[in-house]
């Protein structure tokens, strides 16, 4: 049955830099899946390696400065890392689509909106200009943007942000991608566009059963959108799990962290939130043990000795902390309590 198969199996990656002060490995053995038709959240502070991870998956890197280990295994049965340049090209637009915080990073500023859009169908599609041109038509109308005819005829200049992202949306849907990487996709936007641009997406992940990756800062938009959530600190996974128990039940106190971080209308926001102090170490530094020691309120010596494993808690619920079973009871003793703390929006 193709719908319960994975679109992507990433296992065990590893991507490094080769930088002045010699290799950094941004992403330090990364493991997850992204099923049909399920939107996998990925969430961790600025520099955690989301992006490289998205990067990685596209082969967007530098590949002269970047080295990739692991397997990234697309649709069953093709490793995208042990790909030829050329035989990974078609797959960049085509069955992986991707959206970026700025979609004018995507957009050519000298071509019209529907010359891109039949430009980018046609890079994938060997169809005529006429049914391309059908397609963005039809895309396009589907992101819901007022005026989709005229809006082709319009240069990307000519378009608010929200439109624009729209646009982009189109671009990475109209191929009718097998997974869709969406990094950041609605940071740069309104409160009120930006629940339009998550209902469109919810909408095209139920009509065209895509894989969604989405990276976000927002823990509100992991609520509105996942069903499954991958937590990063400093370019490992430190807990993996479902939409429920990441906010009912989370595991590592990093995780607690972020939820008690996340302003909420719940919450009374007079009173000073419990928030992680510190900031994550550079990639130069990485600690021996457990990565997340030096701010973590619940450290032992035993925590910093050997680095940590990746522990199954329960079924889908993966952690690595020492003292994941603790954690409830230590981290309501410091008042980090999560139910209160789904960003307002659950
Ligand atoms: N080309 C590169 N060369 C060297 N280091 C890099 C390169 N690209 C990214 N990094 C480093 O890798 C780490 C992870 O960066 P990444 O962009 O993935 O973070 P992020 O989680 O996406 O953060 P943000 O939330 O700010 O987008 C950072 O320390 C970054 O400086
Ligand atoms: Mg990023």
């Amino acid at each position: 049955m193709k719908e319960n198969r994975n679109v992507l199996e990433v296992t065990d990656l590893r991507t490094s830099f080769v930088t002045e002060d010699g290799m950094v490995t941004a992403v330090d053995g990364v493991s997850f899946t992204v099923a049909r038709g399920e939107v996998l959240g990925i969430v961790g502070e600025s520099g955690c390696g989301k992006s490289v991870t998205a990067e990685s998956i596209m082969r967007l890197l530098d590949e002269d400065t970047t080295v990739y280990e692991g397997e990234i295994v697309f649709d069953g049965d093709v490793d995208l890392l042990s790909l030829a340049d050329e035989r990974m090209r078609p797959y960049r637009g085509g069955r992986l689509g991707m959206i970026f915080q700025d979609p004018m990073s995507s957009l050519n500023p000298v071509y019209t909106i529907g010359n891109q859009l039949v430009e980018a169908i046609r890079a994938h599609d060997k169809i005529g200009k006429k049914a391309a041109a059908d397609r963005a038509l039809e895309m396009l109308t589907l992101t819901g943007i007022p005026e989709p005819k005229m809006r082709l005829k319009q240069y990307p200049h000519q378009l608010s942000g929200g439109q624009r992202q729209r646009v982009v949306i189109a671009m990475a849907l109209s191929c009718r991608p097998d997974l869709l990487i969406a990094d950041e996709p609605t940071t740069a936007l309104d409160v009120t566009t930006q629940a339009q641009i998550l209902q469109l997406m919810e909408d095209l992940r139920t009509e065209f059963d895509t894989g969604t990756i989405f990276i976000t800062h927002d823990l509100g938009v992991v609520a509105e959108i996942c069903d499954r959530v991958v937590v990063m600190y400093l370019g490992q996974v430190i807990e993996e799990t479902d939409v429920t128990t990441l906010f009912d039940e989370p595991a590592h106190p990093y995780t607690r962290g972020l939820l008690a971080s996340t302003p909420s209308v719940e919450t009374d926001n007079t009173q000073d939130l419990p928030t992680i102090s510190g900031t994550v170490p550079t990639l130069t530094q990485v600690p021996t043990g457990c990565r997340f020691a030096d701010r973590c309120p619940f450290v032992e010596d035993a925590c910093r000795e050997q680095p940590i494993e990746l522990t199954t808690l329960a079924d889908g619920h993966r952690v690595r902390c020492r003292r994941a079973e603790e954690i409830p009871a230590l981290a309501a003793e410091v008042g980090w309590q999560a139910e209160a703390t789904r960003g307002g929006r659950a």
